[in-house]
């Protein structure tokens, strides 16, 4: 594993790197993306360009703007649509994700005493965890009884053998932790025909794998924006809601007034006049500065194409793991997620046995600038994003880490 191989590789790939469009802190080995994704440059004049209209404008802007700021949120329907796979009646962007879990199972968490099991993934991310517990018990169970949490392996002959007591299946696509792609379409495809309904998390999936929810089927999926889609810390999410459901007007919503028809709101009638699109589950208006840079972002997204982005995430992915499989060779490490690049995005996940990863993973940053990020106490995650993420980047990561993994324990 030589540097000057990595050069090649980055100098001869089909998909050149936007490396230069971003941001890059102190000129790191930026592989944080799946944590926070970098600052493409064009988001500071982009928000710029609100600021200036708001400044010239004052209230005018909402409907003045060079974008105006009343149907900004339409300017990110197609372009999101797009990245999910998605008709775009079916998406909306608006607050943040784990709100947005909790919006949707207003609608989709129906649970009776005979079917309120909610099934999550027994390595959910803690605030998916949170949020199911919290609803089972809103609507008066035990969350103990009512939360199901299985390794991925099981989902499926546990939909097959107990799915109807399942209410919801909710999942993340990537897993935060190890960086395994569930088979979206086969659980879908097993939740349904339990009868239950199916929602996905796709935190560490949105810009980072090619999605496809309409063909899918599943009922709704909910992202946010600042881990690949490199919208910014807290960014606002996107919420997908099958076309299937669109019209049914049964579905109880939290309302506000944004969730009413555009073309009467301003009659301000004491009722809501409901759309057929996912528009129905906004709340409140859109904050237009927190929307200006997913505006960048799905620019971007849409310029390069998933198709091609995920062609070189899995050019990268696969290289980091070769020289990180050399690096872990005789060292106490092991690369934990699955091999086959199609059970996986971006994320590789290296277990470390013999210390605490937190000290291991300041001295790569500090010692080397390569930038990953852990989840204690033994797990350091590594994230070339196609976008940015360059081979050079890969192998500064893996000769770093063989470095600290050799120098002893923490310092
Ligand atoms: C899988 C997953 N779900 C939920 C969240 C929580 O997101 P938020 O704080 O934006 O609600 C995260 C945050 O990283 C996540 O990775």
């Amino acid at each position: 594993m030589t540097e000057r191989e990595a050069l090649d590789l980055d100098a001869a790939d089909p998909l050149p790197t936007r490396r230069a469009e971003f941001c890059v802190p102190g000129e790191s080995a930026y592989l944080a993306g799946n944590s926070l994704g970098l600052q493409p440059k064009a988001v500071r004049e982009r928000v710029g360009a609100e600021l200036d209209d708001w400044a010239r404008l004052g209230v005018e802007g909402h409907t003045r703007a060079c974008r105006p700021w009343l149907p900004y949120h339409e300017l990110l329907r197609e372009p999101a649509a797009a990245l999910v796979g998605a008709r775009p009646a079916e998406v909306v962007v608006m607050n943040s994700l784990t709100v947005n879990l909790h919006l949707m199972m207003v609608s989709f968490y129906r649970p009776t005493p005979e079917r309120h099991a909610i099934l999550i993934e027994d390595s959910a991310f803690p605030s998916d965890s949170y949020a199911v517990r919290s609803q089972a018990a809103f609507h008066g169970y035990d969350p103990d009884e009512a939360v199901v949490r299985l390794a991925p392996a099981d989902v499926l002959g546990y939909l097959r053998a107990r799915g109807d007591h399942v209410a919801l299946v909710l999942l993340g696509a990537v897993n935060y932790l190890t960086g395994e792609l569930l088979d979206m379409d086969a659980i879908t495809a097993a939740g349904r025909a339990a009868g239950a309904i199916v929602g996905w998390d796709l935190a560490h999936a949105a810009g980072n794998v090619p999605l496809g929810l309409h063909e899918t089927g599943a009922d709704w999926a909910a992202w946010c924006s600042y881990k690949y889609l490199n919208a910014g810390p807290g960014s606002l999410a996107g919420v997908f809601v099958h076309e299937r459901h669109l019209a049914d007007r049964s579905l109880p919503k939290f309302a506000g007034w944004w969730s009413t028809d555009p073309r009467t709101r301003f009659e301000m009638a004491p009722t809501v006049t409901q759309v057929d699109t996912a528009d129905s589950w906004q709340v409140s208006n859109p904050p237009i500065l927190a929307m200006a840079p997913v505006l960048v972002s799905l620019e971007m997204f849409g310029q390069t194409g998933m198709e091609a982005l995920r062609a070189k995430s899995i050019r990268l992915t696969g290289y980091l793991e070769s020289l990180l499989d050399s690096v872990c060779a005789g060292r106490p490490a092991c690369v934990i997620t699955p091999r086959d690049p199609a059970r996986r995005g971006a994320q590789l996940s290296v277990r470390v046995s013999d210390r605490d990863v937190g000290p291991v993973s300041r001295r790569l940053r500090e010692e080397f600038g390569v930038c990953t990020d852990t989840r204690r106490p033994d797990v350091i995650r590594l994230a070339p994003a196609p976008m940015y993420n360059t081979f050079h980047d890969c192998w500064r990561a893996a000769t770093a880490l063989a470095a600290v993994l050799d120098d002893g324990g923490a310092r």
